[in-house]
Protein backbone atom coordinates (compact mmCIF):
# COMPACT_ATOMS: atom_id res chain seq x y z
CA UNK A 1 0.00 0.00 0.00
CA UNK A 2 1.09 3.56 -0.88
CA UNK A 3 1.10 6.48 1.56
CA UNK A 4 -1.39 8.13 -0.26
CA UNK A 5 -3.74 5.19 -0.13
CA UNK A 6 -3.26 4.88 3.58
CA UNK A 7 -4.19 8.41 3.91
CA UNK A 8 -7.45 7.60 2.75
CA UNK A 9 -8.40 4.75 5.15
CA UNK A 10 -8.58 7.27 7.96
CA UNK A 11 -12.06 5.63 9.51
CA UNK A 12 -13.97 8.67 8.58
CA UNK A 13 -17.28 8.46 6.81
CA UNK A 14 -17.30 4.55 6.78
CA UNK A 15 -13.97 3.72 5.44
CA UNK A 16 -11.80 1.72 6.67
CA UNK A 17 -9.33 2.13 9.58
CA UNK A 18 -5.90 1.39 8.62
CA UNK A 19 -2.53 2.42 10.40
CA UNK A 20 1.38 2.29 9.75
CA UNK A 21 3.54 0.85 11.84
CA UNK A 22 7.89 0.50 10.84
CA UNK A 23 6.27 -0.80 7.41
CA UNK A 24 3.51 -2.86 7.64
CA UNK A 25 -0.10 -1.90 7.77
CA UNK A 26 -2.74 -2.51 10.31
CA UNK A 27 -6.76 -2.71 9.88
CA UNK A 28 -7.86 -1.27 13.24
CA UNK A 29 -11.66 -0.34 11.94
CA UNK A 30 -12.93 -3.14 14.30
CA UNK A 31 -11.33 -2.11 17.03
CA UNK A 32 -13.28 -0.12 20.10
CA UNK A 33 -10.31 2.24 20.58
CA UNK A 34 -9.97 3.20 17.47
CA UNK A 35 -13.78 3.76 16.96
CA UNK A 36 -13.88 6.35 13.92
CA UNK A 37 -10.51 6.00 13.22
CA UNK A 38 -9.58 7.99 16.38
CA UNK A 39 -7.46 6.70 19.27
CA UNK A 40 -6.95 8.25 22.86
CA UNK A 41 -8.89 11.29 21.53
CA UNK A 42 -5.08 12.04 19.61
CA UNK A 43 -4.02 9.72 17.47
CA UNK A 44 -5.91 9.35 13.97
CA UNK A 45 -6.02 6.71 11.58
CA UNK A 46 -4.69 7.07 7.98
CA UNK A 47 -1.42 7.53 9.04
CA UNK A 48 2.22 6.26 9.94
CA UNK A 49 2.53 6.19 13.17
CA UNK A 50 6.21 4.67 13.77
CA UNK A 51 7.26 7.62 15.83
CA UNK A 52 4.70 7.94 18.22
CA UNK A 53 4.29 4.65 19.56
CA UNK A 54 7.52 5.25 21.51
CA UNK A 55 4.63 7.85 22.95
CA UNK A 56 2.20 5.26 24.20
CA UNK A 57 2.26 3.75 27.71
CA UNK A 58 1.65 0.37 26.12
CA UNK A 59 4.36 -1.27 23.38
CA UNK A 60 4.43 -3.12 20.15
CA UNK A 61 2.75 -5.96 21.61
CA UNK A 62 -0.70 -4.23 21.09
CA UNK A 63 -0.34 -4.89 17.73
CA UNK A 64 -0.67 -8.41 17.57
CA UNK A 65 -4.40 -8.20 18.29
CA UNK A 66 -5.04 -6.36 15.05
CA UNK A 67 -4.61 -8.18 11.90
CA UNK A 68 -2.29 -6.91 9.21
CA UNK A 69 -3.05 -6.54 5.68
CA UNK A 70 0.31 -5.54 3.90
CA UNK A 71 3.47 -3.62 3.52
CA UNK A 72 3.97 0.20 3.50
CA UNK A 73 5.24 0.38 -0.13
CA UNK A 74 7.64 2.95 0.13
CA UNK A 75 8.61 2.67 4.33
CA UNK A 76 12.28 2.41 2.97
CA UNK A 77 14.73 5.52 3.65
CA UNK A 78 12.50 7.88 1.12
CA UNK A 79 13.69 11.46 1.49
CA UNK A 80 11.11 13.40 2.70
CA UNK A 81 8.28 10.72 3.32
CA UNK A 82 8.87 11.71 7.26
CA UNK A 83 10.72 14.82 7.34
CA UNK A 84 9.62 15.86 10.64
CA UNK A 85 11.41 13.10 12.40
CA UNK A 86 14.43 14.94 13.43
CA UNK A 87 12.02 17.77 14.86
CA UNK A 88 10.63 14.87 16.61
CA UNK A 89 13.36 13.95 18.14
CA UNK A 90 14.28 17.48 19.15
CA UNK A 91 10.82 18.26 20.35
CA UNK A 92 11.45 15.19 22.98
CA UNK A 93 14.63 16.64 23.95
CA UNK A 94 13.46 20.18 24.40
CA UNK A 95 9.47 19.93 25.18
CA UNK A 96 9.28 23.67 24.78
CA UNK A 97 5.63 23.50 25.19
CA UNK A 98 5.68 22.25 28.85
CA UNK A 99 8.31 25.18 29.72
CA UNK A 100 6.60 27.58 28.03
CA UNK A 101 2.88 27.05 29.96
CA UNK A 102 3.78 28.27 33.08
CA UNK A 103 4.15 31.33 32.66
CA UNK A 104 0.61 32.03 31.55
CA UNK A 105 -0.63 29.73 34.06
CA UNK A 106 1.22 30.71 36.95
CA UNK A 107 0.83 34.48 36.16
CA UNK A 108 -2.64 35.05 34.98
CA UNK A 109 -3.34 33.59 38.53
CA UNK A 110 -1.34 35.41 40.38
CA UNK A 111 -3.11 38.31 38.56
CA UNK A 112 -6.24 37.27 39.93
CA UNK A 113 -5.04 36.50 43.24
CA UNK A 114 -3.74 40.08 43.69
CA UNK A 115 -7.16 41.26 42.31
CA UNK A 116 -9.08 39.51 45.28
CA UNK A 117 -6.57 40.43 47.98
CA UNK A 118 -7.36 44.22 46.24
CA UNK A 119 -10.83 43.60 46.30
CA UNK A 120 -10.77 42.69 49.60
CA UNK A 121 -8.42 44.89 51.95
CA UNK A 122 -7.70 47.40 49.48
CA UNK A 123 -4.20 49.14 48.81
CA UNK A 124 -2.92 50.43 44.76
CA UNK A 125 -0.14 48.18 44.93
CA UNK A 126 -2.34 45.14 44.69
CA UNK A 127 -4.18 46.32 41.93
CA UNK A 128 -0.66 47.57 40.02
CA UNK A 129 0.14 44.32 40.29
CA UNK A 130 -2.61 42.54 39.23
CA UNK A 131 -2.12 45.05 36.17
CA UNK A 132 1.13 43.99 35.57
CA UNK A 133 0.45 40.62 36.14
CA UNK A 134 -2.49 40.52 33.18
CA UNK A 135 0.46 42.16 31.03
CA UNK A 136 3.08 39.50 31.73
CA UNK A 137 0.43 36.63 31.02
CA UNK A 138 -0.97 38.17 27.81
CA UNK A 139 2.82 38.30 26.58
CA UNK A 140 3.60 34.89 27.53
CA UNK A 141 0.46 33.38 26.19
CA UNK A 142 1.25 33.24 22.72
CA UNK A 143 4.86 31.77 22.76
CA UNK A 144 2.91 28.78 24.66
CA UNK A 145 0.29 28.49 22.65
CA UNK A 146 2.82 28.34 19.68
CA UNK A 147 4.94 25.71 21.12
CA UNK A 148 1.90 23.44 21.52
CA UNK A 149 0.98 24.22 17.92
CA UNK A 150 4.05 23.15 17.42
CA UNK A 151 3.96 19.77 18.88
CA UNK A 152 0.46 19.33 17.43
CA UNK A 153 1.79 19.50 14.15
CA UNK A 154 5.32 17.75 14.92
CA UNK A 155 3.59 15.08 17.23
CA UNK A 156 0.31 14.44 16.03
CA UNK A 157 0.00 15.51 12.55
CA UNK A 158 -2.78 17.59 13.33
CA UNK A 159 -5.06 15.57 14.20
CA UNK A 160 -8.44 17.56 14.95
CA UNK A 161 -9.70 15.63 17.71
CA UNK A 162 -11.81 17.36 20.70
CA UNK A 163 -8.92 17.47 23.10
CA UNK A 164 -6.87 20.04 20.31
CA UNK A 165 -10.26 22.19 19.34
CA UNK A 166 -10.30 22.54 23.00
CA UNK A 167 -7.16 23.62 23.39
CA UNK A 168 -7.25 25.69 20.38
CA UNK A 169 -10.82 27.35 21.33
CA UNK A 170 -9.55 27.69 24.86
CA UNK A 171 -6.23 29.21 24.03
CA UNK A 172 -8.42 32.01 21.58
CA UNK A 173 -10.70 32.89 24.42
CA UNK A 174 -8.09 33.26 26.78
CA UNK A 175 -6.21 35.74 24.42
CA UNK A 176 -9.73 37.72 24.00
CA UNK A 177 -10.41 37.58 27.51
CA UNK A 178 -6.87 38.97 28.29
CA UNK A 179 -6.75 41.49 25.32
CA UNK A 180 -10.26 43.07 26.34
CA UNK A 181 -8.89 43.27 30.20
CA UNK A 182 -6.19 45.32 29.09
CA UNK A 183 -7.50 47.48 26.47
CA UNK A 184 -10.24 48.30 29.24
CA UNK A 185 -8.10 49.11 31.99
CA UNK A 186 -5.78 51.17 29.97
CA UNK A 187 -8.54 53.28 28.96
CA UNK A 188 -9.86 53.69 32.69
CA UNK A 189 -6.95 52.98 34.93
CA UNK A 190 -9.28 53.08 37.84
CA UNK A 191 -11.74 50.63 36.30
CA UNK A 192 -11.32 48.03 39.37
CA UNK A 193 -12.25 50.51 42.26
CA UNK A 194 -16.02 49.51 41.08
CA UNK A 195 -18.61 52.35 40.49
CA UNK A 196 -19.40 51.24 37.00
CA UNK A 197 -20.92 48.29 35.17
CA UNK A 198 -17.71 48.11 33.00
CA UNK A 199 -15.77 47.60 36.64
CA UNK A 200 -17.96 44.95 36.68
CA UNK A 201 -16.96 43.51 33.26
CA UNK A 202 -13.32 44.03 33.97
CA UNK A 203 -13.36 41.94 37.12
CA UNK A 204 -15.64 39.23 35.65
CA UNK A 205 -12.56 39.03 32.59
CA UNK A 206 -9.71 39.34 35.22
CA UNK A 207 -11.85 36.05 37.16
CA UNK A 208 -12.73 34.48 33.82
CA UNK A 209 -9.77 34.01 32.55
CA UNK A 210 -8.68 31.42 34.93
CA UNK A 211 -11.30 28.27 34.31
CA UNK A 212 -10.27 29.21 30.97
CA UNK A 213 -6.75 28.49 31.16
CA UNK A 214 -7.01 25.52 33.97
CA UNK A 215 -9.98 24.19 30.96
CA UNK A 216 -6.51 24.28 28.25
CA UNK A 217 -4.40 22.51 31.36
CA UNK A 218 -6.42 19.91 31.55
CA UNK A 219 -6.63 19.27 28.19
CA UNK A 220 -3.36 19.46 28.09
CA UNK A 221 -2.91 17.07 31.11
CA UNK A 222 -4.77 14.03 29.50
CA UNK A 223 -2.29 14.18 26.28
CA UNK A 224 0.94 13.87 28.61
CA UNK A 225 -1.03 11.82 31.31
CA UNK A 226 -3.50 9.61 29.59
CA UNK A 227 -6.09 7.18 31.27
CA UNK A 228 -7.02 3.74 29.80
C1 LIG B 1 -0.04 8.38 23.85
C2 LIG B 1 -0.71 7.71 22.95
C3 LIG B 1 -1.46 6.43 23.19
C4 LIG B 1 -2.24 6.05 24.25
C5 LIG B 1 -2.55 6.86 25.51
C6 LIG B 1 -2.73 4.72 23.97
C7 LIG B 1 -3.54 3.98 24.81
C8 LIG B 1 -4.04 2.74 24.54
C9 LIG B 1 -4.85 1.95 25.45
C10 LIG B 1 -5.24 2.37 26.87
C11 LIG B 1 -5.17 0.80 24.81
C12 LIG B 1 -5.98 -0.34 25.36
C13 LIG B 1 -5.03 -1.29 25.99
C14 LIG B 1 -5.68 -2.53 26.49
O1 LIG B 1 -6.81 -2.84 26.09
O2 LIG B 1 -4.98 -3.24 27.25
C15 LIG B 1 -4.57 0.84 23.50
C16 LIG B 1 -4.67 -0.14 22.55
C17 LIG B 1 -4.07 -0.09 21.31
N1 LIG B 1 -3.24 0.89 20.82
FE1 LIG B 1 -2.75 2.60 21.79
N2 LIG B 1 -2.26 4.32 22.75
C18 LIG B 1 -1.48 5.34 22.24
C19 LIG B 1 -0.79 5.34 21.05
C20 LIG B 1 -0.87 4.33 20.11
C21 LIG B 1 -0.18 4.36 18.84
C22 LIG B 1 0.75 5.47 18.36
C23 LIG B 1 -0.52 3.22 18.18
C24 LIG B 1 -0.11 2.76 16.81
C25 LIG B 1 1.12 2.55 16.45
C26 LIG B 1 -1.44 2.48 19.04
C27 LIG B 1 -2.03 1.29 18.73
C28 LIG B 1 -2.88 0.57 19.54
C29 LIG B 1 -3.50 -0.69 19.16
C30 LIG B 1 -3.36 -1.39 17.84
C31 LIG B 1 -4.24 -1.11 20.28
C32 LIG B 1 -5.06 -2.40 20.40
C33 LIG B 1 -6.46 -2.15 20.02
C34 LIG B 1 -7.34 -3.34 20.30
O3 LIG B 1 -7.00 -4.17 21.15
O4 LIG B 1 -8.41 -3.40 19.69
N3 LIG B 1 -1.61 3.19 20.20
N4 LIG B 1 -3.89 2.04 23.37
C1 LIG C 1 -2.37 29.05 27.04
C2 LIG C 1 -2.56 27.98 26.36
C3 LIG C 1 -2.15 26.59 26.79
C4 LIG C 1 -1.90 26.10 28.05
C5 LIG C 1 -1.97 26.81 29.38
C6 LIG C 1 -1.56 24.70 27.89
C7 LIG C 1 -1.26 23.83 28.93
C8 LIG C 1 -0.80 22.56 28.80
C9 LIG C 1 -0.44 21.68 29.89
C10 LIG C 1 -0.53 22.00 31.36
C11 LIG C 1 0.02 20.53 29.35
C12 LIG C 1 0.52 19.31 30.09
C13 LIG C 1 2.02 19.45 30.27
C14 LIG C 1 2.60 18.40 31.18
O1 LIG C 1 1.90 17.48 31.61
O2 LIG C 1 3.82 18.50 31.45
C15 LIG C 1 -0.07 20.65 27.90
C16 LIG C 1 0.30 19.67 27.01
C17 LIG C 1 0.12 19.78 25.64
N1 LIG C 1 -0.48 20.82 24.96
FE1 LIG C 1 -1.02 22.61 25.75
N2 LIG C 1 -1.61 24.38 26.55
C18 LIG C 1 -1.98 25.50 25.86
C19 LIG C 1 -2.19 25.60 24.49
C20 LIG C 1 -2.01 24.57 23.59
C21 LIG C 1 -2.32 24.62 22.18
C22 LIG C 1 -2.92 25.81 21.45
C23 LIG C 1 -1.96 23.41 21.66
C24 LIG C 1 -2.07 22.94 20.22
C25 LIG C 1 -3.20 22.79 19.61
C26 LIG C 1 -1.43 22.59 22.72
C27 LIG C 1 -0.95 21.31 22.59
C28 LIG C 1 -0.44 20.53 23.61
C29 LIG C 1 0.22 19.25 23.41
C30 LIG C 1 0.46 18.58 22.06
C31 LIG C 1 0.57 18.77 24.68
C32 LIG C 1 1.27 17.45 25.01
C33 LIG C 1 2.68 17.74 25.49
C34 LIG C 1 3.61 18.12 24.38
O3 LIG C 1 3.47 17.65 23.25
O4 LIG C 1 4.52 18.91 24.67
N3 LIG C 1 -1.49 23.33 23.89
N4 LIG C 1 -0.58 21.90 27.60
Amino acid sequence: MRRDELKEKDGKDGSKAYIAYKGKVYDVTGSPKWAGGVHMARHTAGRDLSDTLKMAPHGEEVLERVSSVGQLEDSGPVPGADSKHALRLLYRKLHPHPLAIHFPLGIFTFSALMLGVFLLFGGPSFELASFYALLSALVFTPPAVLAGMFSWWVNYDMASTRIFINKLGGSVVVMALAMAAVFLRLIRPEIAYGGSGLSTLYLALVFGILPTVFFIAYNGGKLTWPDS
